[in-house]
């Protein structure tokens, strides 16, 4: 007999209308649950592609208890059957099976997923097996649309993708918390005459690591191609355990000529407002359930940022904001520290009620790279701070003048071995020019609800664990 076209169950969904009703047709994939009686067996079938599943009626007669045995709720079988418009509630059609056949069962007794429901932490240990909850079904697929999205934006908007490596010889933020990339034998590698690693023997003939950012080489396609982006895994040795910091994530960084600190906000502004609309127009099923199981205010919140202008003032603004506010502050506010995420969570929760971007931060607390302001203390950076999140982008019109780039580079004691190409740009037909980074789990977090960011990214990298 020829086997049937799979159909997937996102198709056997949609209006009623457009479907195959009295036909005989095939789906493939995991048993969900299984519940009936002596005569009829009801099968709740998850393919992945929607969040709902699809409801198969078997005949108990017809198949036999024994065959019927090894569908077990996380096995994955093959039906054939007949769409039929369904008479129970819960669902428009069923399937009445003809054919089952069984891939592979699920042992009831040690499969980790059964009907109930599962604390994140736990479904963090079952990484392999949780995409097959309805959670990470739905974030999985939330992260496939946000990740197209962005690419439609860019394209739709004149930029071009570039590949910026992920091995450099540099440290792009100089925060220095870099994974070091080696094939030197750890316990015997060459040696200096004064008794250093000489890395001249390693692999590349330097010392590498995996990137921070792909900036600075996004900066070089920007002095050529005008409007570019990177999208690629970025990773970080800090050692932060925090429900926002991953030591492996994917960054989102625009670079654009031509642009000022100005126009990069209004790019991070509207990017942003666009990714939102575009997860709330076409992954609302997902939605809905992430709003009703974790986050009632998801849906509102999304809608919300769409709606309002994001409020722009200067880090010197928000500091004196923070210093009147009488708030008891886990780390203090004084002009000049770093703002901790309680600080941006007041700014934005509690004092503006929507999204801030911060600009014109003191220098020493921000990266070399950024433009210098005629005041000598503060740079052209800004930050954009979202609720539940704090900072979802980083960005910063870059210093173009060489003279005063050069120096911050001596003054921060950045070795000119690594940075002479970077500098040549402004050397050589530079131009002023802007850009910023995306955390794209940091947007996740925001378009999903959810509150670890361990859990909007399918394996997670962070400080003891590398699992999977
Ligand atoms: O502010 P950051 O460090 O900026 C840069 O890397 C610049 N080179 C970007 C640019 O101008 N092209 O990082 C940018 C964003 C942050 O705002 C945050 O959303 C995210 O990257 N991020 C992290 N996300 C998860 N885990 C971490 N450890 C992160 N560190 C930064
Ligand atoms: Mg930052």
């Amino acid at each position: 007999m020829k086997e049937l076209k799979r159909t997937i169950i996102k198709d056997l969904l949609r209006p009623a209308g457009e479907l195959p009703i009295g036909q005989l047709v095939n789906v493939k994939g995991w048993v969900r649950t299984k519940r009936g009686n002596k005569k009829v067996a009801f099968i709740a079938l998850n393919d992945g592609s929607i969040i709902h599943n699809i409801q198969i009626v078997a005949d108990v007669e017809d198949f036999g208890e024994e065959a019927l045995k090894p569908v077990t709720t996380g096995s994955c079988i093959s039906v054939d059957g007949i769409l039929v418009e369904s008479l129970g509630h819960g669902q428009k059609v069923e399937i009445q099976a003809r054919n089952i056949l069984i891939y592979g069962s699920a042992d009831p007794e040690t499969f980790p997923l059964q009907k109930k429901s599962h604390s994140m932490e736990f479904l963090r240990e079952i990484a392999h097996l949780r995409p097959r909850t309805n959670t990470f079904g739905a974030v999985l697929r939330l992260r496939h649309a946000m990740a197209f999205a962005i690419h439609k934006y860019f394209n739709d908007n004149g930029f071009y993708y570039i590949h910026s490596p992920i091995i450099t010889g540099s440290d792009a933020e100089g925060a220095g918390d870099m994974f070091r990339v080696s094939i030197l034998d750890p316990k015997n590698p060459p040696l200096r005459e004064d008794g250093s690693v000489d890395f001249s023997k390693d692999f590349f003939g330097k010392q590498t690591n995996l990137t921070v950012s792909g900036q600075l080489e996004a900066e070089l396609g920007a002095m050529a191609l005008s409007k570019v982006y990177t999208f690629g895994p970025t990773f970080r040795a800090e050692n932060s355990n925090t429900p926002r910091h991953l030591a492996e994530f994917w960054m989102i960084e625009p670079e654009i000529a031509f642009y000022d600190i100005h126009d990069d906000m209004d790019l991070a502004e509207d990017f942003l407002k666009y990714l939102i609309r575009y997860a709330l127009d076409n992954c609302i099923d997902d939605l809905e359930f992430l709003n009703n199981m974790y986050d009632k205010e998801l849906i509102e919140r999304l809608k919300s940022i769409i709606e309002h202008e994001f409020e722009r003032l200067t880090y010197t603004e928000a500091v004196e904001i923070l210093i009147q506010s009488g708030q008891k502050w886990e780390f203090p506010v004084s002009w000049g520290s770093d703002l901790q995420a309680e600080h941006e969570r007041y700014l934005v929760e509690k004092h503006f009620k929507k999204p801030v971007i911060l600009t014109d931060y003191p220098t020493e607390i921000k990266a070399f790279y950024m433009k210098q302001n005629p005041d000598g203390k503060t740079v052209r950076a800004m930050d954009v701070l979202f609720p539940r999140i704090g900072e979802i982008i980083g960005g910063s019109q870059r210093e173009e003048d060489f003279d005063k780039l050069n120096r911050r580079i001596k003054e921060l004691q950045i070795p000119e071995e690594e940075l002479w190409w970077y500098l040549e740009t402004r050397k050589y037909g530079t131009a002023p020019h802007s850009g910023f980074g995306l955390g794209f789990e940091r947007l996740m977090l925001f378009v999903t609800g959810m509150a670890n960011i361990r859990d909007v990214i399918p394996f997670p990298r962070t400080p003891q664990n590398a699992e999977f």
